[in-house]
């Protein structure tokens, strides 16, 4: 694995790459300790305190001559992985985020190396066909909804919603992947105001623009408002206005939601709308049995998103999007042909079988979303689908459900914890609040809330026992956990109502007011 360096052009085109090709099991194995070591959380986290002593040895001007493999893999042993995102520490709820479980990771591993490109006659490229597969029988949904593996949710939402505007136009007659958009007035989606943000994004990004997104309020539970949903869409389509999809959210990204699907499948059936399902986070919550009723017949939405690098712990850069009409998704994104793709395959007969891997593209992705050169992000789907099966996900879906419902239990015993949203799937928010505030809504006791919460989430965070993250909802500041991590233990959950009451009586005894 030693370095070559030569100054002669001659014998320059004889000697091997700078980089190295083989010692592959000596590489890995030299990382493998310290990468254990990380998977433990058994040491508190220095990361952010000790920013100035490892960014130094990181920062560094381009090498003009490379230090070699070894140098490498000192650097990522001794200062990048144990300076890593600490995501799957079991007390970690924040966002909607995860460190991967051992055996998809591995299989991540495996996809870098042996799958570089999910193209043509090659086992991983069948994988992605199958993951894509089991992933849709998992969330049971018939066999003719088609997608793709996307780099996560964000991606997922601007395909699904570019199948949506490719709908709404050719049902005026217009094809906007040939022609554009400017033929229809007033595009719009409406979502409610609890959407991810991403869509604006997508709507940018579709030409619809950012403004196509209308808000809806939501109903004491965060939910979309139906009846007002139903007065807009009628002020709309009176001025003229273009529905291009009604987005609702299965768990949302704030308070794990989920909007009022059966109402709105029945809606967008009426009204010949499009129906997009966000449900990069809580889609996998159609199979804890005590709330699969909430998800109505997925069978009857036009398109659904599902992350499998959040609740089913692949490594980070995996979502997917399922259209019921995958022709439809095809004619939204499909790639022209190219010569340089179609004259590389040779013309084949049953009686002359393919004698090569690059003789066929295998499964075809890439007119389904808007990449070109494709990693293989299915086999990290099948692994963790084989290794745990339907039972696996079945039971680490309940089971944060569950440990959601019994936070909000612990928060409702304590006298200064306050729940602040109902609790439906896997997300429970909430927060401190003293003897003194109780029962005031007035705007300076919501400011002193506010702050003392702020407060409290910095110092629990820097006490490392809970790491959730926050939000705000009707403008109270909450701590909002969100328990996705296959690490998490009671224990853990435990620890963030401990944290957030003694850490809250510290914080409010010594505040400022
Ligand atoms: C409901 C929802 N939609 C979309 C996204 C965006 O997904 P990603 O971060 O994978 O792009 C998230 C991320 O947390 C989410 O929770």
């Amino acid at each position: 694995m030693e370095q070559h360096h030569s100054s002669s052009p001659h014998t320059l085109c004889q000697e091997p790459d700078f980089a190295s090709i083989d010692g592959l099991a000596i590489a890995v194995g030299a990382l493998l300790p310290a990468l254990e070591q990380f998977c433990k959380f058994d040491q508190p986290e220095r990361t952010a305190i000790e920013r100035a002593l490892w960014s130094a040895r990181l920062e560094e001007p381009l090498p003009q001559a490379g230090s070699g493999s070894q140098a490498v893999l000192a650097r990522l042993r001794d200062v990048v992985i144990p300076n890593g995102l600490r995501a799957g520490d079991p007390g970690f709820s924040g966002w909607v985020a995860t460190q991967p479980t051992t055996i998809p990771a591995v299989a991540h591993l495996a996809a870098a190396i042996s799958g570089p490109l999910c193209v043509a006659v090659q086992a991983y490229n069948l994988l992605e066909n199958l993951a894509m597969r089991w992933l849709r029988d998992l969330v049971g949904l018939p066999a003719n909804y088609q997608g793709i593996f996307t780099s996560g949710g964000s991606v997922a939402n601007l395909i699904g919603l570019g199948a949506a505007r490719q709908y709404a136009f050719e049902r005026h007659g217009i094809d906007p992947a040939q022609y554009g958009i400017s033929a229809l007035p007033h595009p719009r989606m409406y979502a409610s105001t609890q959407v991810h943000h991403v869509m604006y994004r997508a709507a940018a990004v579709l030409g619809l623009g950012r403004r196509a997104v209308v808000t809806i309020p939501t109903d004491d539970a965060l939910r979309l408002d139906i009846a007002k949903l139903k007065e807009r869409l009628e002020t709309d389509c009176a001025e003229g206005c273009t529905p291009i999809a009604i987005v609702a959210s299965a768990g949302t990204i704030n308070t794990g939601t989920i909007d009022p699907l059966p109402e709105l499948i029945q809606l967008c059936q009426e009204k010949d709308i499009w129906l997009h399902v966000d449900g990069a986070y809580g889609l996998l919550g159609i199979l804890d049995s005590d709330i699969s009723h909430l998800y109505g017949d997925l069978s009857r939405c036009d398109s659904l998103v599902v992350d499998p690098h959040k609740w089913l712990a692949t490594s980070m850069g995996c979502g997917a999007i399922y259209v019921r009409d995958g022709k439809l998704l095809e004619r939204a994104f499909t790639l022209e042909p190219a010569v340089y793709i179609e004259e590389s395959l040779p013309i084949y007969t049953d009686d002359a079988p393919i004698t090569s891997q690059f003789d066929d593209l295998g499964y075809v992705f890439h007119n389904f979303g808007v990449e070109h050169s494709l990693p293989s992000r299915g086999v990290e789907v099948w692994a963790v689908l084989k290794e745990i099966g339907v039972e696996g996900v079945k039971a680490r879906v309940c089971r944060h459900n569950w440990y959601a419902r019994y936070l909000a239990d612990l928060v409702g015993d304590a006298p200064n914890l306050e729940l602040v949203a109902p609790v439906t799937l896997s997300t429970c928010c909430f927060r401190y609040v003293p003897d003194a505030l109780r029962g005031r809504k007035d705007a300076e006791a919501m400011e002193l809330l506010n702050r003392l919460n702020r407060t409290i989430l910095g110092r629990i965070h820097e006490r490392g026992q809970a790491i959730p993250s926050a939000t705000l909802i009707d403008g109270a500041f909450v701590i909002r956990a969100c328990f996705i991590n296959p690490r998490t233990t009671l224990t853990s959950v435990e620890a963030h109502a401990r944290e957030v009451e003694l850490c809250g009586a510290e914080v409010w005894a010594t505040m400022e007011k």
